[in-house]
């Protein structure tokens, strides 16, 4: 088998690439965790400090949760712990590799997204059709040399706090 590759995402950013307010998720959008589930169940999954932090259940069940910290004394439970991105790479990429997964999962935040942006060979990405008010902001990237496989456009609904684009890109 091949080495997994490394793909960024699933990410679901706003019309002017809010990610985050007050170290949580700005919207409420339950099919848009559903299928980040999808996409990361059994794979490793690659996360900053301050998303571990954010999320309601730790770690994320069925996967390697790798999280980055600088902080030494940093010792979340039933997580791996690196100082540096390429270690989390490579841990992640043997887990990987063992288990049979095709691909580890860079999940966030927005400085592990520009770190891991020129390695990376797919991207999820979600685009959420509205404009939201957040402290935490993708930088745009370049989609040149990006090819887009896959579209899905949702509604809003009970679930789904606004419209969203499902989006799959590789290069
Ligand atoms: N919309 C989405 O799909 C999505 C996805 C993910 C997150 N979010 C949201 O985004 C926010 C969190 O993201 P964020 O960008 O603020 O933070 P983040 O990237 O999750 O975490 C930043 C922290 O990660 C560690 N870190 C980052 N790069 C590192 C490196 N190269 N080496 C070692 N450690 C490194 C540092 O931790 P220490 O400070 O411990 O050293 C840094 O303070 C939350 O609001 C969350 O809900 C949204």
């Amino acid at each position: 088998m091949s080495l997994p590759i490394l793909a960024l995402g699933p990410i679901a950013r706003d019309r002017n690439g809010v990610i985050g307010r007050d170290g949580a998720l700005p919207w409420r959008l339950k099919t848009d965790l559903i299928r980040f589930k999808e996409i990361t169940l059994f794979k490793p999954v690659i996360m900053g400090r301050k998303t571990w932090d954010s999320l309601p259940k730790k770690p994320l069940p069925g996967r390697l949760n790798i999280v980055l910290s600088r902080d030494g004394t940093f010792e979340p439970e039933q997580a791996l712990v690196c100082e540096s991105f390429n270690d989390a790479l490579n841990i992640a990429r043997e887990h990987a590799a063992d288990d049979g997964a095709e691909e580890v999962c860079v999940i966030g935040g927005a400085s592990l997204f520009a770190e891991a942006m020129p390695r990376a060979k797919r991207l999820y990405i979600t685009e959420v059709l509205a404009e939201v008010d957040g402290d935490v902001i993708l930088e745009p990237f370049d989609e040149s040399g990006w090819r887009e496989v896959s579209r899905e456009q949702h509604p809003a609904g009970q679930d789904d706090q606004y419209p969203f684009i499902f989006r799959v890109l590789e290069r």
